[in-house]
């Protein structure tokens, strides 16, 4: 899969611009603050309909303009598609797909696969759960849409069940018959969701640790950790397994005013050399480590869709040693990559690779 061309209008500081993309490498160079993060956030938008860094749409739009336009034109093996997304000044959003609006976020899943190796990456090994489960989340949905629709699902009835179990805890009643409607919605998606997430999890974990070896000397591990302890994830029980514990937790939820277990509580437990990297892993093996688990994750979008995800790689490569640097370029060759760095010094030149130079949101072909 590969991007031809990105146009912004009004995308952070971007007043206009167009880049034509080599379907090979492409390395976005420039100081810092010029605008190089700003393109890569603009491509991985096409793929998940939000950005990774804004909480809310608006802080992309150019500042004092109404509104911003992006569009893409990418091709997977099949065919070519023609993106567009506008960010409205009021929060709203309007996403075209092949001049078809898309109204759901779902529906622009699968379409455009990309993965995003940043530096804050490192807070998948040091970070709290949540950036782990945004992790698997982002990664599973871009092949299953139905997955974030699942999730969607689960969030909004977890919210409803919460403000029961408040005003339940507020007016010392008995639980009603509502808590059990929300527990069975909770059920129904979070087993779907379990499933899902103990299955990427097997396939990243043993590429990953592959990758790691290569790399280091260590072992790496990784392992769901759910928040409702089941050994029966495979299982066509599980959704009744989970409603079973929900409803044991009935008292103790209500005492607390909030739910006690669900998917919104799990985690990844990432071992290296069997010692919770959380706690142990140096600077250099979470390093590894991340750059393992991005590995994996395009080895597996390579698996179940056929063909490669675009690779964004944002500033990383300064951040590697010269031995890990030299395997990344390796498992990225032949793939369209696009590359922002402060220095060319560690380029290639090859011929199928186009370099640009950012300064104050203008984009020169070099
Ligand atoms: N909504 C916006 N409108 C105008 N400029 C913005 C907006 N959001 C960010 N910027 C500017 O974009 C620049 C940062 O861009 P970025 O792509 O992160 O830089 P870098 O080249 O270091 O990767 C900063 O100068 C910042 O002020
Ligand atoms: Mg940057």
């Amino acid at each position: 899969m590969h991007t031809n061309k990105l146009t912004l209008h009004s995308f952070r500081n971007y007043a206009d611009a167009e880049i034509e993309f080599s379907p090979a490498t492409n390395i976005i160079y420039g100081n810092n603050a010029q605008g190089k993060t700003n393109i890569l956030e603009a491509v991985y938008l096409f793929s998940q309909g939000r950005s990774y860094r804004v909480k809310t749409d608006k802080e992309m739009i150019l500042f004092g303009e109404q509104y911003a336009r992006l569009s893409l034109i990418f091709e997977d093996e099949r065919r070519s598609h023609a993106a567009e997304i506008r960010l409205l000044g009021d929060g709203r959003k309007k996403i075209k797909m092949n001049e078809t609006p898309v109204t759901k976020l779902s529906m622009l899943m699968n379409y455009l696969n990309a993965v995003m190796f940043s530096p804050e990456d490192l807070m998948l090994i040091k970070g709290a759960p949540s950036g782990r489960r945004r992790f698997i989340d982002s990664a599973i949905s871009q092949l299953y849409p139905k997955y974030l629709g699942a999730l969607s699902r689960y969030h909004k009835a977890l919210m409803q069940k919460n403000s029961l179990l408040r005003s339940l805890r507020a007016s010392g009643k008995a639980a009603d018959g509502a808590l059990s409607v929300w527990n069975d919605s909770l059920a129904e998606h979070g087993a779907y969701i379990m499933k899902k997430r103990q299955s990427f999890l097997d396939e990243i974990s043993s590429e990953s640790s592959r990758i790691y070896s290569d790399i280091g000397k260590e072992k790496l591990e990784i392992y769901y950790t759910p928040s409702i302890n089941c050994d029966i994830i495979e299982s066509d029980g599980l959704q009744n397994a989970l409603y079973e514990a929900f409803e044991n937790h009935r008292g103790r939820e209500i005492e607390n005013g909030s739910s006690l277990m669900g998917i919104q509580r799990d985690d990844i437990r990432i071992l290296i050399d069997g010692r919770d990297a959380r706690i142990y892993a140096s600077q250099g093996q979470q390093r590894s480590a991340v750059l393992a688990l991005k590995i994996a994750q395009t080895e597996y979008i390579c698996t179940h869709k056929g063909e490669y995800p675009i690779l964004l790689l944002d500033d990383v490569m300064s951040e590697l040693d010269a031995s890990r640097r030299s395997y990344l370029e390796e498992r990225i060759a032949g793939k369209q990559t696009i590359i922002t760095c402060t220095d060319t010094s560690a380029v290639s030149d090859a011929s199928d690779t186009k370099l640009f130079y950012v300064k104050k949101g203008t984009v020169t072909e070099v």
